[in-house]
Parts: C-alpha cells; structure tokens; sequence
C-alpha cells in the first residue's frame, strides 16, 4: 500500500513471470553476444551487447529494416499494413506522414506542451478526488497519458469516468498481455492449428476486433464532418490524403490502411509512456532521497507560481537523469521488435543469409555490464557527470536506434518529463504505514513482434 500525500494506493504488482531477458542475457555472454533460438517454426538470431546491437541497427541499418513475417499480425491487420509492421515503400511513405502529420498537430511545439499541462491539471485533480481512499494509478496514468495521442490523431481527449473508453483501454492491455503469453506464442508457432483450437488467444483476436471497431466509427464520423481545409487531426490528414493525390496502392492511403495505421499510433502511444511513469512512481518510493532532490530542483527551477515548461529540462539536470534512469532501469520493451535480413550479411563474426530473422535485444544494451558503472541498481548518477551536468550516454537505447527507432520518441520524452514534474512537484508519493519496501514485481510480456507494446504491468488495486 502507498500513501500519496497522506492518500492510501494499493500496490499488489502481479506475479513475475522471469526470465527470457535473463535467459538471452545469459546466453549472449556464453555465446559472444550472438546466438539462434528456434522460436516456432522460424529460427531467430539474438543480437546481444551494446556493440553488436549498435552494429545491426545503426552501422547495418538498411540490412534490417524490414520485420519478418508474423502469423498473429497479418489475422489482425491482413498483411502489409500500419506503421510498425509494414515493410517497403508503404512502411517509408506512412512512417513520414505520420511523423509530419503529428508535428503538424503540435508534436515539438508549445501547444503539445500546453495540452500536456492542461491534462496533468485533469490528473491532479483526479488524484485529489480520491481524498485518502485506495485507488488505481495505473488506470488514470493510462487514460491521461492515451489523451495526448488521441487528441493528436483523434481530435479529442476522453473523460476519465468515460465507460467505453476505459474499456477500450482494457482491451488494450489485455491483448498485449494475451500476444506475449503462451497462447500468443503457440500461434506465432503453429497458426494453423491453433487457428481451430479453443484458448485465450482466440480473445486476443476478438480484443483486437473491437479495438479496431472502435477505430472504425471514429473514422467513419471523421469522414462524415471532414471539412478539406481544416483538417482537425492525425485521421481527418490521412482522408485527405487519400482524396487528394493519386497514390500507388504501395503507399497505403486507402481504407484498409487507415484503421491499422490509426490503432498503431493509439496503442504504441498509450502503454510505453503511462508504464514508464507507472515505473518511476515506484522507484522514488524505493528510494525517497531521489524523490527529495527532484522535488528540491523542481521548487527551485520552476517553483510553484506557473506552469512547468519544456525549455526547463535545460536547467533540471538531476530530473533528467531521473528520467533517463527510469527508462533504462524500467527496461520496458527488453527484447524489441524482430527484424529480417535484406541480404546476405554477417555481424560480429557470425554469418547472417537473407531472409533470417534478428532479435537485437536492447535489455542487453541497457544492462550491458561493459557500458554503465551499477547496471543493475538505479543510479541517475549513470546520467549525470562530476559536477552534476546531465550527460548523453551511446548504451541509452531505450527507444531502439536507428531506421526504425521509436517513431514517438520525441513525444514520449516530452509526455515524461512534464507529467513526471506537474506529478512530483504537488505530491509527495511515500509507501504507507506496514509497507518497507513496495514490491517490484512485473510481468514479462515477451513478444519479438510486438515491441512497443509494454512488458512489464502492475495492477494497483
Ligand atoms: C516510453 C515510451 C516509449 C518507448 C520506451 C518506446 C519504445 C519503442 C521501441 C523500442 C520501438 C521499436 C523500434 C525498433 O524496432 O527498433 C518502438 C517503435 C515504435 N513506437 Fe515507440 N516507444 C515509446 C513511446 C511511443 C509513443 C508515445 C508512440 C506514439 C506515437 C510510439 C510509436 C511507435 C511506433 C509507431 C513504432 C514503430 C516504428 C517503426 O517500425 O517504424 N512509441 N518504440
């Protein structure tokens, strides 16, 4: 149980499922960092250590752009489709529009910023509701966080008490849990079979048949209000597109593409960043001296009379490295997304044919024990230099690098580091009376095709 400003939360994280991190960790030492597994049917190359991983995703970038072939992916969105598994010509075309689309509609902007700070007030508020009761902060962290993408690509936020949304928000954490269970994993393996045979994935596909539902009537009154010269968001951009100029059907502007691509944006923008802050709220419980010196330089940088802005980063460096730490620290998308060799190729020593696919596992870059001093404590100090100046380091890869590297970085950062400091700067977040230490348990989702999604879930009850 926490206490929040005096406010009781209820921790119980759920059980911990260990290890494949550990496990390829483990055997990336005994087999110098790269090694093949046979997931399934398909064998995988596991890419482990900050050198080898950099080699295949940075120096080898056009070598492994491409993702591999996924059974569970084409039944949801029917083959090339949405942003984060499309291959090729369509996979450039969306990624671009996207990214300029979103910055179009504030991404990197001052009206990003000011949407982030008017939804932390709905979050503040929210938590004063609960005036010393137990409630869930992993639920609000979810819904305010998803308000931010789906102002971006749907025009608007959703109330915290809105029913069909929460839902919606259900649904997504449940059919990510469900693609990275057992169940997900037999269907990668044996889709054919597993196609006739009862079990939870089945709900994995009707969870994700409804997400897309949901989508789809947004999308249909989006068409139905679209004025052409004042598009309102991400979907009203992507109708317009697909009017306006005669595309290649390889570019994907078309009706089976739009709902893929709007889910991609709506799950990868809910879990990663709402998970992250779900993890940082732990860790300064664990540890409150952190949580002291963050809120002595939040007081002192920004104080209490306005609100906090982006441009203060630049003299917050103690949050920043906070921040960065619980990025490393919190691990959540340990094995990243699968990727396929275009080519005949090697890396390291090892040769790689085309056609095969990689798994460059970025919990071992961020544990890597050759790159950062205390890999296994929480130390901001990995992030901070002798006279306290916040400082870059190459092993940081919590967003994967190069080609396809996170596509909502920059939001992601932005979403972090102000929700982090509106939250820190009113609260004062301390484990309650009878709990020492809170657990830090988690549930390892492992998905090699499903790397945006979270890994590690704690249910607050
Ligand atoms: C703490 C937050 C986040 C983390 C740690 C994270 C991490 C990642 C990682 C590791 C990848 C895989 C990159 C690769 O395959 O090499 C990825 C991809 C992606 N992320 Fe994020 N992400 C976060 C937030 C977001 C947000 C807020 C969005 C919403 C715009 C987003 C959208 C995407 C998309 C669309 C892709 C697929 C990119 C592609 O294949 O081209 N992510 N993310």
């Amino acid at each position: 149980m926490l206490a929040v400003c005096g406010q009781k939360i209820f921790l119980n994280p759920t059980i911990c499922i260990s290890s494949e991190m550990l496990f390829s960790s483990q055997l990336g030492h005994a087999y110098n960092n790269i090694f093949s597994l046979r997931l399934g049917r398909d064998k995988v190359v596991f890419i482990t250590g900050y050198k080898l991983v950099k080699e295949a995703l940075v120096t080898q970038a056009e070598n492994f752009v491409d993702r591999p072939y996924s059974p569970v992916q084409s039944r949801v969105y029917s083959g090339n489709a949405g942003l984060f598994f499309s291959n090729g010509e369509m996979w450039k075309k969306q990624r671009r529009f996207a990214l300029s689309t979103l910055r179009n509609f504030g991404l990197g902007k001052k009206t990003m910023e000011l949407a982030i700070c008017e939804e932390s007030r709905f979050l503040l508020d929210e938590i004063d509701k609960q005036k010393g009761a137990a409630f869930d902060p992993t639920i609000l962290f979810n819904n305010a966080v998803s308000n931010i993408i789906c102002q971006m690509v749907f025009g608007q936020r959703f109330d915290y008490a809105d029913h069909q949304f929460r839902t919606m928000l259900k649904y997504i954490s449940k059919s990510i849990q469900l693609e990275g269970s057992i169940w997900g994993q037999l269907y990668e393996a044996f889709p054919a079979i597993m196609k006739h045979l009862p079990g939870a994935h089945n709900d994995m596909f009707s969870n994700y048949k409804l997400l897309q539902a949901f989508v789809k009537e947004v999308v249909v009154k989006h068409k139905a209000e679209l004025d052409p010269s004042e598009p309102r968001d991400y979907i009203d951009s992507f109708l317009i597109e697909m009017m306006q100029k005669p595309h290649e059907t390889t570019d994907g502007f078309d009706e089976e593409n739009i709902v893929p691509c709007v889910l991609d944006l709506f799950l990868a923008g809910t879990e990663t960043t709402s998970t992250t802050l779900c993890w940082g709220l732990i860790y300064l419980i664990t540890y409150p001296e952190v949580q002291e010196k963050v809120q002595e330089e939040i007081d002192r940088v920004i104080g209490r009379s306005r609100e906090p802005s982006i441009s203060d980063k630049a003299n917050m460096p103690y949050t920043e490295a906070v921040i960065h730490e619980m990025l490393r620290f919190g691990d959540i998308v340990p094995m990243n997304g699968l990727r396929v060799a275009d080519k005949d190729t090697s890396i390291g020593e090892c040769f790689i044919p085309k056609g095969t696919a990689i798994l460059p596992i970025l919990h071992s870059v961020l544990f890597d024990e050759n790159e950062w001093e205390t890999p296994y404590k929480f130390n901001p100090g990995h992030f901070l230099d002798k006279e306290g100046k916040f400082v870059r380091r190459d092993a940081f890869m919590a967003f994967s690098a190069g080609k396809r590297v996170c596509l909502g970085e920059q939001l992601a950062r932005m979403e972090l580091f102000l929700f982090f400091v509106i939250l820190f700067r009113k609260f004062r977040f301390s484990a309650a009376e009878g709990i020492v230490h809170p657990k830090m348990n988690y549930v390892i989702i492992y998905s090699p095709f499903t790397c945006f999604k979270p890994v590690r879930v704690f249910v607050f009850c």
